[in-house]
């Protein structure tokens, strides 16, 4: 099977057993359920430079949640900046393979070379996007786009 998709299904696993079931009334909340995804996929892929999430947490704004990264990041994104703000604005996963050719990109960490966005469902509603960065050139692809959309629609 593909080292990538072998990665995945470990990934699905691990988030299983950590992430309690729905209808559990002492279930951990949609922030909590943010930060052990993040911590799980930094966990599985250490070569990420920035796994997390933005939350829209005014209208057509999104502000950093949980994450794990080596760095900072920004704060705040409108809605159709940088490639957060686009996949929210579009309601679409978004691959840039290499960040340096995407004039919209927003800069947070100089090694990144490649980036994915995927938007949190609930509902109709885009609720926030996860956004995840690696130092290497185009290491996201369809796979990454399907089993993380994947996670979310589950998780969330
Ligand atoms: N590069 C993102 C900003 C967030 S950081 O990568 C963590 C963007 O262009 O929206």
């Amino acid at each position: 099977m593909n080292q990538k998709i072998k990665k995945y299904t470990a990934i699905a696993e691990h988030l299983d057993s950590l992430i309690e079931n729905d209808d559990d009334k002492y279930s951990i909340d949609k922030i909590g359920k943010m930060a052990i995804i993040s911590w799980v996929l930094k966990h599985h892929f250490p070569h990420f430079i920035f796994a997390g999430f933005y939350i829209v947490s005014r209208p057509k704004t999104l502000t950093l949640g949980p994450y794990q990264g080596d760095m900072v990041p920004c704060s705040v994104i409108p809605f159709g900046k940088g490639v957060c703000g686009i996949s929210a604005e579009k309601r679409k996963s978004l691959i840039v393979d290499n960040v340096k050719g995407f004039p919209e990109y927003i800069a947070c960490d100089e090694n990144t070379a490649s980036e994915i966005v995927v938007p949190v469902f609930e509902g109709e509603k885009v609720t926030a996007v996860l956004d995840i960065d690696s130092g290497i050139i185009a290491d996201f692809n369809s796979i990454d786009e399907n089993k993380l959309r994947r996670i979310l629609l589950k998780h969330f």
